[in-house]
C-alpha cells in the first residue's frame, strides 16, 4: 500500500475513485484538513439516518457548532487530567503483562486491547464490567449499525443524566457540568461526546500499541537500542508515523476547489490520506526506513486543524507504559502468525501472535 501511495503521489495526487476524490500529497492533506469552510466535516448524510450517535458527533461537526462543543470538552479533558492518568495506567498495563498465562499470548487480546478500553472507561467514569458492551457497541459502530449505535447513546445518555444529577470528579461528570456562555450541553449531545471519546480513546490506541511493538519483533536492532538507551518515546512516535490508525479522514468540498492542479466539484466526498502524507518526502525525508534518530519527524496521524485529536497525549502515556511493561516482562520477542489488520479506512491491527522469551 505504502508503495502504490507513493505512486499516486507522483502521477494521480487527486484521484477520483467511486465518486470519492482521493489525495495523496502531504500539501494538500493539510490544506484540506486546515480549511473546515472549504472542507466540511459534515457527513451525516452519509450515515444510517436513525443514528443519534452518529448525528450529535464532534468530528462530524463544522464551526460554529463545532467550536462551542469543543469548548465543552476543552474544559473537561484538561492536560491535567490527563497526566493525573499516568498511575493508573502504569498499573493496569502492568496487571495485564502480569496476568499473562505464559509466553505465547496475543498481544492485541491480552494487552493493546483491554489497556486503553478500561483506561478511557476509569477515566469517563463508566464502569469496567460493562466494557464487553462497549465493545460490542463499538464494533456495531464501525459498521454503521444504526440499532447498536442507538443502544450505546441510550446507555450513556442515561448514564449523562445521573452524573448531571449527582457529578463526581470523572471526565462525564465535567462533561455534564461544563458551560459556554452560561449553557451547558444537553444530555444527548453529551451522551454523543462520551461515546466518541470511548470510540476514538481505544481502537486506535489498540494499535499504536501493536504497531510499535510490532516494530521490536521485527527490527532487532531497535529492539536493542529501544531496551538499552530507553528509546520507547521515539519508538512509539516513529510507529505512530509509520502506521497512523486512521489512515484516511474523509471531508466534502463545499464549492469547487482546485488542489495540485484538479479541480474538486462542489459536494464530492474527499479522502484526505493521512498515511500518504506522513510517507511524503516533503514531510520527511528519506521517508520509508522506521527510524528511531528521525530528525524533525513530522506526522498528521493526528490530524490538523479544528478536529486536532483530543487524546494524542493520552495515547502515547497508554502506549509508552505497554511497551515498558513488555519489554520489562519479555527479553526477547516474536511474531508467531502473520499480523491481522482491520479493513481500510483504519489500519487498525486485530491480531498478533507473539512468543516473548522470559527473563530469568
Ligand atoms: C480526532 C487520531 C487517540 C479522541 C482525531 C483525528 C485523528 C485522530 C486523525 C481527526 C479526525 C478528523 O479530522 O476527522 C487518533 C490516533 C489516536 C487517537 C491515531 C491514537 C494513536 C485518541 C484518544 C482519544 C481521542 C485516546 C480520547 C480519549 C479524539 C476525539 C477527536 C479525535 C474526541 C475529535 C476531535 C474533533 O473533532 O474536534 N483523532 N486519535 N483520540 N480524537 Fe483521536
Amino acid at each position: 500500500l505504502v508503495r502504490w501511495l507513493a505512486d499516486a503521489r507522483h502521477h494521480t495526487p487527486v484521484l477520483e475513485l467511486g465518486g470519492s476524490r482521493h489525495v495523496f500529497r502531504a500539501e494538500d492533506v493539510r490544506t484540506v484538513l486546515a480549511d473546515s469552510a472549504l472542507f466540511s466535516s459534515d457527513r451525516t448524510r452519509m450515515m444510517p439516518p436513525t443514528a443519534q450517535l452518529g448525528r450529535g458527533n464532534l468530528t462530524m461537526m463544522d464551526p460554529p457548532d463545532h467550536t462551542r462543543m469543543r469548548r465543552i470538552v476543552n474544559q473537561a479533558f484538561t492536560p491535567a487530567s490527563v497526566s493525573g492518568l499516568v498511575p493508573a495506567i502504569d498499573e493496569i498495563a502492568e496487571e495485564l503483562v502480569g496476568s499473562l498465562a505464559g509466553d505465547r499470548f496475543d498481544l492485541v487480546h491480552d494487552l493493546a486491547y483491554p489497556l486503553p478500553i478500561r483506561v478511557i472507561c476509569r477515566y469517563l467514569g463508566l464502569p469496567e464490567d460493562q466494557i464487553d458492551h462497549f465493545r460490542t457497541w463499538s464494533i456495531g459502530f464501525s459498521r454503521g449499525d444504526a440499532g447498536q449505535m442507538d443502544a450505546m447513546h441510550r446507555y450513556l445518555a442515561e448514564v449523562a443524566r445521573l452524573k448531571r444529577a449527582r457529578p463526581g470528579r470523572d471526565l462525564m461528570s465535567r462533561l455534564a457540568t461544563a458551560e459556554v456562555d452560561g449553557a451547558p450541553a444537553t444530555i444527548d449531545e453529551i451522551a454523543s461526546l462520551t461515546g466518541l471519546i470511548l470510540l476514538a480513546g481505544h481502537v486506535t490506541t489498540t494499535s499504536l500499541i501493536a504497531a510499535a511493538v510490532h516494530q521490536l519483533c521485527v527490527q532487532p536492532v531497535a529492539d536493542a537500542r529501544v531496551r538499552e538507551h530507553d528509546r520507547v518515546d521515539d519508538l512509539v512516535l516513529e510507529a505512530l508515523r509509520v502506521r497512523p490508525a486512521f489512515a484516511q479522514v474523509t471531508r466534502i468540498a463545499a464549492e469547487d476547489v482546485t488542489l495540485s492542479g484538479t479541480t474538486v466539484p462542489a459536494g464530492a466526498p474527499v479522502s484526505a490520506w493521512i498515511l500518504s502524507a506522513n510517507h511524503d518526502p516533503e514531510l520527511n525525508p528519506d521517508p520509508e526506513p522506521f527510524l528511531l534518530d528521525r530528525p524533525a519527524r513530522r506526522h498528521l496521524s493526528f490530524g490538523h486543524g479544528v478536529h486536532y485529536c483530543l487524546g494524542g497525549p493520552l495515547a502515547q502515556f497508554e502506549a509508552t507504559a505497554a511497551v515498558r511493561a513488555v519489554i520489562r516482562r519479555f527479553a526477547r520477542l516474536a511474531v508467531l502468525a502473520p499480523v491481522e489488520f482491520h479493513p481500510l479506512p483504519t489500519l487498525a491491527i486485530r491480531r498478533l501472535e507473539l512468543q516473548g522469551r522470559s527473563r530469568a
